[in-house]
């Protein structure tokens, strides 16, 4: 048996325990692992090499991922499907693992109904895969964020200033939540509940008149403004997945609250700083009982699935029920952490 492995989207860390785990549980079934570089992009264009135990040595602990990734959409590209799937051959491969969040999980669950073989593994930072209680990198993303949000608590404190800090995450508000929860942020803003402009400002002017003079309120870069036509962006251009790119929305509450409140306001935005580094204990582990589990899907012959973490447990999830929606943070959730603001 000759399996493909491929990261694609967004890197995460965590990715490269994956590989290894993926690697490791092949070798001990004697299966041949062919590493494809740059997620999609390396299936369009053949880029692949056979993986050896040297690379993935000592590579569990290690951010980012050694197979490389791209933002690539075969079904975007004229006869994309058809390329993939002539080279899926010409590689000889029997299976492909798709590492991925839920663009990439999109381009396998595509390639499975054209009839290839291909099992999904869960990853990105911002959790917003459906039907799995974790993705790969969200873990860590969180614990940096948090970081970074105390970080900024101390010096903000030491000037009496307010900070905005604008945390990724796209259309779901899971790290903002999670590490401002995780830090003590005073207010956390997420795309699931819109706010008012107002609202913020009043928050900070009634903290100051109880003699609160810094503030550090967290908000995701999705977040949305109540009434406005939807997330700050930093540009209009689009990627092959649909996606504008984010950001802003930090810079601007600064400048609003500055303005009404007439304190000195900053923004700061961590962006990809929470999305490199080592991989906590978390993502380690459970990257390595998905790249397991997902080499397991193959043997068992059950494509057209995800692994997934339910309870605790290792699952197989179909991939056209994991990407029915997106996972977002629940009304009651954010209900339950407002506790805190
Ligand atoms: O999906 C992961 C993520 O980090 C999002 O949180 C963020 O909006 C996006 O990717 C940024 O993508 P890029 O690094 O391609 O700009």
């Amino acid at each position: 048996m000759r399996i493909g492995v491929l990261t694609g989207g967004g890197d995460a860390p965590g990715l490269n325990a994956a590989i290894r785990a993926v690697f490791k549980r092949c070798e001990k079934y004697g299966y041949e692992v062919v590493g494809i570089r740059r997620g999609w992009a390396g299936m369009l264009n053949k880029e692949c090499f056979e993986l050896k135990p040297e690379d993935v040595k000592e590579i569990v602990g290690k951010g980012g991922t050694m197979l490389k990734t791209s933002r690539t959409n075969p079904l975007k590209i004229p006869k994309g499907i058809e390329t993939v799937s002539k080279n899926f051959k010409e590689m000889r491969l029997d299976a492909l693992i798709a590492i991925g969040g839920d663009d990439t999980l999109s381009v396998a669950k595509a390639l499975s109904e054209a009839g290839l073989k291909v099992v999904g593994v869960p990853k990105t930072i911002d959790n917003d895969v459906a039907r799995t209680d974790a993705t790969i990198g969200f873990d860590t993303a969180v614990n940096m964020a948090m970081r970074v949000i105390e970080n900024l608590k101390d010096t903000a404190e030491s000037h009496e200033r307010v900070f905005l800090v604008e945390i990724m995450g796209r259309y779901a508000g899971w790290i903002a939540l999670y590490s401002g929860i995780a830090a003590g942020a005073d207010l956390i803003l997420i795309p699931e509940e819109p706010f008012k402009i107002e609202d913020v400002v009043n928050f900070v002017k009634k903290r100051l008149e109880k003699g609160e003079k810094s503030t550090v309120i967290v908000v995701a870069e999705g977040a949305l403004i109540a009434d406005y036509k939807g997330p700050i962006t930093k540009e209009t251009k689009v990627d092959q997945f649909g996606h504008v790119r984010l950001g802003g929305i930090g810079e601007f509450l600064a400048k609003e609250i500055s303005k009404a409140v007439g304190v000195e306001t900053r923004a700061v935005a961590p962006a990809h700083i929470i999305r490199g580094g080592p991989p906590t204990a978390f993502d380690r582990f459970m990257a390595t009982r998905y790249g397991i589990a997902a080499v397991d899907l193959v043997r068992e012959g059950k494509f057209g699935m995800m692994v997934a973490l339910r309870s605790g447990k290792i699952v197989a999830v179909p991939l056209s029920e994991a990407l029915a929606e997106m996972k977002k943070v629940s009304p009651e959730l954010y209900e339950e952490a407002k506790t805190l603001f």
